[in-house]
This record gives structure tokens, sequence and C-alpha cells, in this order.
């Protein structure tokens, strides 16, 4: 199912569950970028904001279009970091192919049952 595996990914690159996420540093440290954090200091990040910037994601980041997911109809993943809906690194979420499933499951279960057309279609 690549295309629909494709098009919530795309979903949640525009609309992520969780817009905003917060990190405290455990200990002084110095940022990739170079920015100094004292322990104890609290930092967001915005899921919301990334998921739309064009230097990431190219001049039509604002449209929803699952083909940039799709390599001859093959997903490709992205790095975490950049797509970084269900967090990166150790603390990636650690229910993502569930939550995959279960949209799946969703999505297959409502076009089964109903018949979907465009607010402008004719
Ligand atoms: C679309 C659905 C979901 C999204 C967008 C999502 C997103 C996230 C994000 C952003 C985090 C990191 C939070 C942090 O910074 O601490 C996280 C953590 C986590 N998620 Fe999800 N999640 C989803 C569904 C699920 C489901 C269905 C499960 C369980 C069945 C789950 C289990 C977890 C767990 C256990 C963590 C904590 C991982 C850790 O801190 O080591 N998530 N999720």
């Amino acid at each position: 199912m690549h295309y629909l595996h494709a098009a919530i990914t795309e979903t949640l690159r525009l609309y992520p569950g969780v817009p905003v996420d917060g990190k405290m540093a455990d200990e002084d440290d110095v940022l990739p970028n170079g920015q100094r954090v004292i322990k104890g200091d609290g930092m967001n990040y915005m899921i919301y904001a990334m998921g739309r910037m064009k230097y990431l994601w190219g001049e039509d980041a604002e449209e929803f279009r699952p083909e940039r997911w799709l390599v001859n109809g093959v997903f490709q993943q992205e790095s975490p970091y950049k797509f970084i809906a269900f967090n990166a690194g150790p603390r990636i979420c650690l229910g993502k192919e569930f939550a995959y499933r279960q949209m799946k499951i969703v999505a297959a279960t409502l076009i089964q049952f109903f018949r979907f057309r465009l607010e402008d279609e004719r």
C-alpha cells in the first residue's frame, strides 16, 4: 500500500498529531548549530513549521502531494530528523509502525463503506 502510506505520511507532514514538542537539557551541552544550553534549559521544536519549510520540502511545501514520497510508485523514507512527526533518535515514537497500521485499517474501512467526492467535484 505504497500510495496510502505516502498519503498518510504527507498528511502528518502538513498536519502533525504532535505539532510542537519540548525537550530539557540533562546536562550542559552545545547544540549542533553552536547554541550553548545549560542543564535544566527547556527548548521546543516546531514540528508543524518544519513540515512546511520550503528549504526542506521545496517550493511546493504547502501543497498536499503524496507523490513526493514515491519513486516509481515505491515509498521512499526520509530522515526522521527531516520528517519529524514521530520524533527522531533514541526517543523516536515507539508506536510509529502500529500507528500506520491503525490509520491504514481506518482508511480501508472508510473506503469500503463510503464513496468520497471532492467538494468542488461535478
Ligand atoms: C499518528 C500517531 C502518532 C504520532 C504522530 C506520534 C508521535 C510521537 C512523538 C512526537 C513522540 C515523541 C514525544 C517526546 O518527545 O517525548 C512519541 C513518543 C512515543 N509514542 Fe507516539 N505517536 C503516535 C502514535 C503512537 C501509538 C499508536 C503508540 C503506541 C501504540 C505510541 C507510543 C509512543 C511511545 C511509547 C512514545 C515514547 C517513546 C520514548 O520516549 O522513548 N505512539 N510519539
